[in-house]
């Protein structure tokens, strides 16, 4: 019998390449395994420090109590903890967060932010694929995921995890960039993405094809209308997004109902 051959179907993006589903997860760990140590550092001169203030954004939207109510929220591809860190300053003394990232090199970054930080018994670090988490059902009041969901393969699969963990009334946010498709802007967007980033990219992290397939990654993903279907078909109800900076980035919602 003739050997079953890849199909569009097997096939995904890596940065401008066309690669096999399978081999995707592999190169994109290859990408943040390289540029960990710098990772922080890179986010600040990438987005002249605009990162920052989508951070805030996210962190006004999951709104954790100032109390000390007992609020559990996952960090899914949390790499770092920038996000966790960020969120339980917000919270009050009930608020917790797990970091879940598929990436040890990551990991390790913030695990040794956090002992630094003094917010070790608030941030809890732990490896885990976003496609395939090891959580049971409902564990979570609120999951976030930050610049991560277009470096996993299968979003699809993601999304239906997130929503399996969390809680029924429980939210998911998502920031992620878009393509901006502004006349003009657009020019300068490219210009920037495909000019500048990569060699700020080299000459910080000395890895210019890492910052390369993260610029490319971008202009692969859905856009915010495609993905809010994919964020429905999840089960998400409530499903909106919220464009910011030009529509450079868009913070997605949507809730367990
Ligand atoms: C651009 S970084 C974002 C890190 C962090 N959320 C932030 O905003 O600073 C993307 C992260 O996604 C992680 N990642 C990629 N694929 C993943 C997967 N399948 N499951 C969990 N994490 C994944 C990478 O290891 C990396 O840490």
């Amino acid at each position: 019998m003739a050997k079953t051959r890849n199909t569009a179907r097997d096939d995904t993006h890596f940065g401008e390449k066309t690669v096999p589903l399978a081999d995707k997860q592999g190169l994109v760990d290859d990408v943040f395994h390289s540029v960990a140590r710098r990772y922080d550092l890179m986010n600040d001169l990438m987005s002249g420090g605009l990162h920052r203030a989508w951070k805030d954004a996210l962190v006004s939207a999951v709104h954790p109590p100032k109390n000390e109510r007992d609020f559990a929220l996952l960090d899914l591809a949390g790499g770092t903890g920038d996000v966790a860190f960020r969120v339980v300053e917000a919270g009050g003394a009930g608020t917790r967060v797990t970091v879940c990232d598929i990436n040890e090199e990551m990991l390790s970054v913030g695990a040794e932010r956090a002992i630094n930080q003094g917010l070790d018994d608030r941030v809890c670090f732990e490896q885990g694929n976003a496609e395939e988490l090891s959580y049971p059902d409902r564990s979570f009041d609120c999951a976030t995921i930050a610049f991560g969901i277009r470096n996993v393969p299968r979003i699809d699969r993601a999304l239906s995890e997130a929503y399996r963990v969390l809680k029924h009334g429980g939210r998911f946010l998502c920031l992620e960039f878009c393509s901006v498709d502004v006349p003009g802007l657009e020019a300068l967007y490219e210009l920037y993405s495909f000019q500048v980033i990569p060699r700020i990219g080299q000459a910080v992290t000395g890895d210019r094809e890492a910052y390369r397939y993260l610029v490319e990654s971008i202009r692969k993903f859905p856009k915010p209308k495609a993905f809010a279907r994919m964020m429905e078909q999840a089960g998400f109800r409530r499903v909106s997004f919220t464009p910011m900076t030009g529509g450079v980035v868009a913070l997605h919602s949507g809730w367990k109902l």
